[in-house]
């Protein structure tokens, strides 16, 4: 079936099978691997997008279901080539190893801090209990997310 959605500000257009997930859509026919595929069960959050504004694991949608709607992926925070900070910020800190998890953080810490300016660390930790990290120990994440929340 044909879909058309926006991605990142601009419109798509592109053939899905019925039970295939936003998450291959994005990766395999948009050209948007920035969403990574770790679990496809919606256990890791590394694949999280904005769809209409809500934070969802990408592969926990299906394609179609995104027909007509808006969808920001990691590729869409940053604007004319500079990094939001919140990436600034998870670079600065140190908060990236294998960088597996790192696009579903940094598409929740948006989301977070643009509900919640100033996030305490437990509403920190609520707003990330969707995303797992198998590298860092999470300290420096929560580092970048107070430094993004301060800058
Ligand atoms: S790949 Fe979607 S939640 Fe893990
Ligand atoms: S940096 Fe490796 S999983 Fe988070």
């Amino acid at each position: 079936m044909k879909i058309r959605l926006t991605v990142n500000g601009e419109k798509c257009e592109t053939d899905v099978w019925g039970g295939e997930s936003l998450l291959f859509a994005l990766r395999e026919q948009l050209g948007l691997p920035g969403s990574k595929n770790a679990c496809e069960q919606g256990e890791c959050g590394s694949c999280s997008v904005l769809l209409d504004g809500t934070l969802v694991c990408s592969c926990l949608v299906l394609a179609a279901q995104a027909d007509g709607h808006e969808v920001v992926t990691v590729e869409g925070v940053a604007t004319d080539g500079a990094l939001h900070k919140v990436q600034e910020a998870f670079v600065a800190a140190g908060a990236v190893q294998c960088g597996f998890c790192t696009p579903g953080l940094i598409v929740a810490t948006v989301d977070l801090l643009e509900h919640t300016p100033s996030p305490s660390d437990d509403e920190i930790r609520e707003a990330l209990s969707g995303n797992l990290c198998r590298c860092t120990g999470y300290q420096k994440i929560f580092d970048a997310v107070r430094a993004a929340a301060r800058a």
